[in-house]
Formats: C-alpha cells, sequence, structure tokens
C-alpha cells in the first residue's frame, strides 16, 4: 500500500519550497522505504531549488539523512525492518569496470530506487540526489542504506551521507594524509572543516586553514587546524610554505571550488606533494598552469568525488569514532530544525551563519 506522507517540494526555478503530500509506493525488489530521523540541509538542495542543477522540477528536496528502514522489497539482503541507516546518494553496481577493478567509489552504473514517489495529482517528483528526505518517509535503493551503530543521535549520522564524508573522505581516502604530514585546506566551510578534522584524525602534525573570513577560521581552529591564514591578508602561498619550513605541504586540500583557490592548492604543495580538489568549479572556469610546472613539482593532482567513500566501509568506522570519542561528528551540527524551517535555513547558510542546519522528524 502507497503511504502519504509530508515532504519539502521545490516547485519551480527560485520558488521558495513548501510542504506538499507526497506519495511514497511499497519497495520493489531491490528498494526500502525508510522512516526519515534527520537530514542535513545542504549547498546542493539549495541548487536545485536555484535550477543549477537541472530542471527536472519539482524536486523532492533533502539528501544528508539517516533513518530507519520501514520495510524492504524482494532480494533484499543486505538490510532488513528496523536497521538504522545512513543513506548514500547512489548504489554501487558490482560489475562495471571500476567496480571490477576493486574501486567501487568510482563506479560507473550506480542506481536510484526504480519506482517514482509522486504528488497526490501524479506528478512524479525528482529526489534530490536519488534520495529525497526532507520527509517523514523516502524510497530509496537498497543499497543506498547503510546501517551504523543506532547509539549515535540521527542528525550527527546523517551528516556523513554528503559534506562532511566528502571533506573527511578527501583527507583520509583521496589525499591519504598520514602521521606526521603537513596539511594545508583552502576553504573552511563545512566541507573544509570536515577535511581538517579528517587530517587530525589520521595524525598530520601541522594542519594549516586558509579562508577569507576570520570566523571561519576560528570554527576550524576548533576542528583540528594548527595554523590559521585569511587569504585576504596574506598571500596564501607564501603563508603555507613559511609554515612548512619554506617547502609546501605534503598534501593540500582545496575546498571552494574557485580558479584561484585551485591555482594556489597547485603552488602551495610540497615538491612531489598531493593536491586534492574538492570544491566543485562550474564549467566556465578555467586556470593557466606553465607545464613546467606540473611536471616539475611532481606529486599528483586528485579531484575527490564524495570523499572518494565507500559507504559499507566508512559510514560505520567514522560513526564508531564518533561513538569512541575520537572524532566529533557533534561539532558540525549548528542547529536542529523542523521540516518547515528548510526555507529559513538556506538563508541562514547564505549567510554563511552555520555549519549545518539539520531537520530533525
Ligand atoms: N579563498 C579562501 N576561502 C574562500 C574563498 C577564497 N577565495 N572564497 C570562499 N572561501 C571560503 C568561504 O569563506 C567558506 O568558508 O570557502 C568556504 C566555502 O564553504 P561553504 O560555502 O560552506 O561550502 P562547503 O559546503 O564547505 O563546500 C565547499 O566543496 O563539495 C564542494 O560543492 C562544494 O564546492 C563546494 C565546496
Ligand atoms: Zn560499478
Ligand atoms: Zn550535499
Amino acid at each position: 500500500m502507497a503511504q502519504e506522507v509530508r515532504g519539502v517540494i521545490a516547485p519551480g526555478k527560485d520558488e521558495p519550497v513548501r510542504i506538499e503530500t507526497i506519495v511514497v509506493p511499497d519497495p520493489g525488489p531491490g528498494e526500502a522505504v525508510v522512516r526519515v530521523q534527520a537530514c542535513g540541509v545542504c549547498h546542493t538542495d539549495l541548487h536545485y531549488k536555484q535550477g543549477g542543477i537541472n530542471d527536472d522540477f519539482p524536486f523532492l528536496l533533502g539528501h544528508e539523512a539517516a533513518g530507519v528502514v520501514e520495510s524492504v522489497g524482494d532480494d533484499v539482503t543486505d538490510v532488513a525492518p528496523g536497521d538504522f541507516v545512513i543513506l548514500n546518494w547512489r548504489a554501487v553496481c558490482g560489475t562495471c569496470r571500476a567496480c571490477l577493478r576493486g574501486r567501487p567509489w568510482y563506479c560507473f552504473d550506480t542506481h536510484n530506487a526504480e519506482q517514482k514517489m509522486t504528488l497526490t495529482d501524479g506528478t512524479e517528483l525528482s529526489p534530490a540526489l536519488g534520495i529525497g528526505a526532507f520527509a517523514e518517509k523516502t524510497l530509496v535503493a537498497a543499497g543506498q542504506c547503510t546501517k551504523v551503530d543506532p547509539a549515535v543521535a540521527p542528525e550527527v549520522a546523517g551528516l556523513l551521507g554528503c559534506g562532511v564524508m566528502a571533506g573527511i573522505g578527501a583527507a583520509i581516502n583521496t589525499g591519504n594524509v598520514g602521521r606526521g604530514d603537513s596539511v594545508a585546506v583552502i576553504g573552511c566551510g563545512g566541507v573544509g572543516d570536515a577535511a581538517i578534522a579528517g587530517s587530525r584524525l589520521a595524525g598530520a602534525a601541522r594542519i594549516i586553514a586558509v579562508d577569507i573570513d576570520d570566523r571561519k577560521l576560528e570554527t576550524a581552529r576548533s576542528m583540528g587546524a594548527t595554523h590559521t591564514v585569511n587569504s585576504r591578508t596574506a598571500d596564501p602561498v607564501e603563508a603555507i610554505r613559511d609554515l612548512t619550513g619554506g617547502n609546501g605541504a605534503d598534501v593540500v586540500i582545496e575546498a571552494v571550488g574557485r580558479p584561484e583557490t585551485y591555482q594556489q592548492a597547485f603552488y602551495a604543495r610540497d615538491l612531489a606533494g598531493t593536491v586534492v580538489l574538492v570544491g566543485v568549479p562550474t564549467p566556465d572556469m578555467k586556470i593557466e598552469l606553465p607545464l613546467l610546472d606540473v611536471f616539475g613539482r611532481g606529486g599528483s593532482l586528485k579531484s575527490s568525488w564524495y570523499g572518494d567513500c565507500l559507504p559499507s566501509r566508512d559510514f560505520p568506522m567514522l560513526i564508531d569514532l564518533h561513538l569512541q570519542g575520537r572524532l566529533d561528528l557533534g561539532a558540525f551540527v549548528t542547529e536542529t530544525i523542523a521540516l518547515d524551517e528548510v526555507e529559513k535555513a538556506f538563508e541562514r547558510m547564505h549567510r554563511g551563519d552555520v555549519l549545518r542546519s539539520v531537520v530533525v522528524l
């Protein structure tokens, strides 16, 4: 029996979001219906609302979520009703060439639920990032659900569904930050701060936070930055070199997504160092680099997609570290809000007032 629940819809380009009744079908083969307990408000939700991702309105927003599996369809064996899970954007296939090469985080054939959630008049909804979790219940592919220790607060768990995982993963998976390394993180929003927390977790000796906003640098310190640089008042490349014996950082993580910060990241790494690009640029952005600098500085230049995470490996591990007091995921939750406060949360996010507002249901 399909169910009717409340969800937050972006009806059209730049229109305010509103709560509507949505219809959630029973899970088909390989699908699960999840009772959402918490879902973070992310920039990507705002981009959907603004029409910046695609034009498939109406969207069912929300994608950083945790909740309890309510029901599963045929052929679902990995999760069962009652399991506490974190949702991820896409279930991996296990059989494409990336999966077969043992790199499922690059899977080229990921999937979401086959069936569609709808409005009561039958209009099909496009769930943000294949999730749509600003809703009391949502329908996903069972492979998008990862079981974790239910002792964690849902509003904390949900964060691993997107930005916080992207940042931590940029450090520990893509950057392979190791004990004693020097790390520079350019851009200290939620993603950059998570990269700082991930670098601390990995044992980095020196963590240099760079931002143009002193408020962000203060938060970065509480996440584990050992040094801060305001790049409005100081040249960040010079400052990073000065703080690393004139060399540059072993790993530089770019978490802004702009040409000038890509350029800074490129030049702030030590010889043979690693640059990790987690900030997402727009299609028009370009930088020019002398080839001799590309060749001569050696090392590697890597982009990090969703922190190159493997949810089944990384979500339970990071939740365990949080529960043991070794990683403070709670520090990313600025406020918890109700389902009807998403529009207000977008405004606060836009002003840079919050790391994360999290809807709790
Ligand atoms: N130099 C340094 N920092 C900058 C600059 C700059 N030129 N411009 C902006 N910033 C800082 C902002 O002050 C802010 O602290 O970058 C940070 C960006 O943070 P958020 O806007 O909160 O974005 P976040 O959610 O952290 O995502 C950052 O990562 O995954 C991607 O799509 C995401 O491209 C985005 C990036
Ligand atoms: Zn695959
Ligand atoms: Zn997100």
